[in-house]
């Protein structure tokens, strides 16, 4: 079961939802995606479903944006390829 939050005065402006992101199927893909810090906190051999999970919650047009600690350079690049 999913748990929102709506305390703050501009809560109309945002969610938080608690959800397994690769079992969360919204209504509609987004336009943005902003991935703070999670995909470089998986393991590595969760990186295709990672891929797999942002391109089907993702617009066709979509955007992402992808904060990241760094990691092995090869990895990255195969991620990013997997997301084209
Ligand atoms: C490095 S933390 C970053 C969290 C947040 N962006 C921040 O900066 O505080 C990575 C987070 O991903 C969460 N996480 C790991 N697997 C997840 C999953 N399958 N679905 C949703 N969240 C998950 C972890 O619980 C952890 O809170």
């Amino acid at each position: 079961m999913y748990q929102w939050s709506s305390s703050l005065p501009n809560a109309d402006w945002f969610a938080f939802l608690v959800a397994d992101f690769f079992k969360w199927r919204p209504s509609e893909p987004f336009d943005l995606i902003f991935d703070y810090t999670f995909f470089c906190a998986l393991d590595p051999s969760m990186r295709l479903a990672w891929a797999e999970t942002v391109s089907r919650l993702l617009k066709p047009d979509g955007e992402l944006i992808t904060l990241i600690y760094l990691v092995r350079t090869e990895s990255l690049y195969a991620s990013c390829l997997l997301l084209q």
